[in-house]
C-alpha cells in the first residue's frame, strides 16, 4: 500500500499516563483510505487527528451504515511495541462488514494500516503499568443519499487513544442486572457483527442498570429471554462447580479475541469449557447453591472484569462474597502478561512493531 504522510505541524501535548481513563485522548495522526464503486480501496493516508467533513445526507447519519474494531498496541518492559492477534480483528471486520452490505477491507491491509499509524505515533503508547494504546479502526458509509440502500462509497479510518482501565472501578467486581426486558440482539440480526447499531440500542438498558446501582447489564436471548448471552459490552463466563460456561457463537453473540484467547487458555489449563446454553434460572440456581465459583466479562477494553453479584428481577445472588474470584486473576495476570511481553508467547499471539 502506498501510504501519504501529512505530518501534523505543532505536536499535542501527552496526557498524563497515571490519568488516561479510556478513550478520552487522541494520538497526533489519524489513518484514512477510501472506497468508491467501481474504483475499490485508494488514497491511503496518515493526516493530522482531525474532523472529517460528511454530507448532512450521509448514509451512516441516517440508516447507521457503520462497523467498528477495538485492538491495543502494549509497551512491553524493554520498550517493544506489540500488537495482540490483529488477524482476529481484521477476520471479524470483514464479516461485520459483509452483513451490513460494506465492502471487505482486505485483512494484509488492515494489518499493514494498524502497523503504520502505531508507527507514526509510536511515542503514544504508555508504558505506565495497565495502560495500553488503544486502536479503534472503523468504516462508514460517506455517499450522500435520503433513499435506504447500501452506500455506493466508504471511509477507513483508524484513530488511537492512550487508555487506562475500561471501568472506573479496575479489575474489581461489579454488581450486574439481568435484563428481562430489552435485548441486544436476535439471530439473524447483527448481533455477532460489531456495528454502532448495536451499542445504540444496548444504552437504554445501560442507563436502566445504572439506576438500580449496576455497572452493566447482563443479556438474555432475544426470543425466549431465557439463556445468558452477554454483559454490558463483553462476552461472559461463568465457573460452576468447576467448569467453565458461556454462550456459544451462533449468530447473536459477537465472537471476541479475548473470549476466543481465554477458552485457549482455559482447555490448556485443563478446564471443560462449554459453549452453549446456559439458562437464567440455572445461573441463579447455581449462585444460590453456592455452586456459582466465580463470573466475569472477557472483551477488548476491559480485559476481564469480575462480576460480584447478579440482580434478577426481585431476586439477587452474590458471588464469592464480591471478591475476584482465583482462576478470573489468574487469567487475567496471564493474558495480560502475554500482551504486555511479561509472559512467554507460547501461543504467537503477539506480533511486534519496529518503531
Ligand atoms: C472493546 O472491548 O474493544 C469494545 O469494542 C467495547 C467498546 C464499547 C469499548
Amino acid at each position: 500500500m502506498d501510504i501519504k504522510f501529512e505530518k501534523r505541524a505543532e505536536l499535542k501535548q501527552k496526557p498524563d499516563e497515571k490519568n488516561l481513563g479510556f478513550g478520552k485522548y487522541y494520538t497526533d495522526h489519524m489513518f484514512m483510505m477510501d472506497y468508491d464503486e467501481g474504483q475499490g480501496w485508494h488514497d491511503a493516508c496518515i493526516v493530522p487527528y482531525g474532523p472529517i467533513p460528511m454530507e448532512p445526507t450521509c448514509v451512516t447519519l441516517h440508516y447507521a451504515q457503520e462497523t467498528f474494531e477495538g485492538m491495543k498496541a502494549y509497551r512491553t518492559a524493554e520498550g517493544k511495541i506489540q500488537l495482540f492477534r490483529p488477524e482476529m480483528n481484521a477476520r471479524r471486520m470483514i464479516n461485520s462488514n459483509a452483513r451490513l452490505c460494506m465492502p471487505a477491507f482486505p485483512e494484509d491491509m488492515f494489518i499493514e494500516a494498524v502497523k503504520a499509524i502505531v508507527k507514526v505515533d509510536a511515542d503514544w503508547v504508555p508504558s505506565e503499568p495497565e495502560t495500553s494504546l488503544y486502536i479503534r479502526p472503523f468504516m462508514f458509509a460517506t455517499e450522500g443519499a435520503l433513499g435506504a440502500h447500501a452506500s455506493s462509497s466508504y471511509k477507513f479510518v483508524i484513530v488511537l487513544s492512550p487508555s487506562g482501565a475500561y471501568y472506573k472501578e479496575g479489575v474489581n467486581p461489579v454488581r450486574i442486572l439481568i435484563e428481562d426486558e430489552l435485548v441486544r440482539a436476535v439471530k439473524g440480526g447483527t448481533g455477532f457483527a460489531k456495528c454502532g447499531g448495536n451499542y445504540a440500542s444496548s444504552l437504554l438498558a445501560q442507563k436502566k442498570a445504572a439506576e438500580q446501582g449496576c455497572a452493566q447489564v447482563l443479556w438474555l436471548d432475544g426470543v425466549e429471554r431465557k439463556y445468558v448471552e452477554e454483559v454490558g459490552t463483553m462476552n461472559v463466563m461463568f465457573k460452576i462447580a468447576g467448569e467453565i460456561y458461556t454462550a456459544a457463537i451462533d449468530g447473536s453473540v459477537l465472537p471476541g479475541v479475548t473470549r476466543d484467547s481465554i477458552i485457549h487458555i482455559l482447555r490448556d489449563w485443563g478446564y471443560t469449557v462449554n459453549e452453549g446454553k446456559l439458562s437464567v434460572d440455572d445461573l441463579m440456581k447455581a449462585g444460590h447453591d453456592g455452586t456459582l465459583e466465580e463470573a466475569f466479562g472477557t472483551g477488548t477494553a476491559a480485559v476481564i472484569s469480575p462480576i460480584g453479584e447478579f440482580l434478577y428481577k426481585d431476586d439477587s445472588v452474590r458471588i464469592n462474597d464480591f471478591k475476584t474470584g482465583e482462576l478470573t486473576q489468574k487469567l487475567y495476570d496471564y493474558l495480560t502478561g502475554i500482551q504486555w511481553g511479561r509472559e512467554e508467547d507460547k501461543y504467537n499471539w503477539t506480533t511486534t512493531i519496529d518503531a
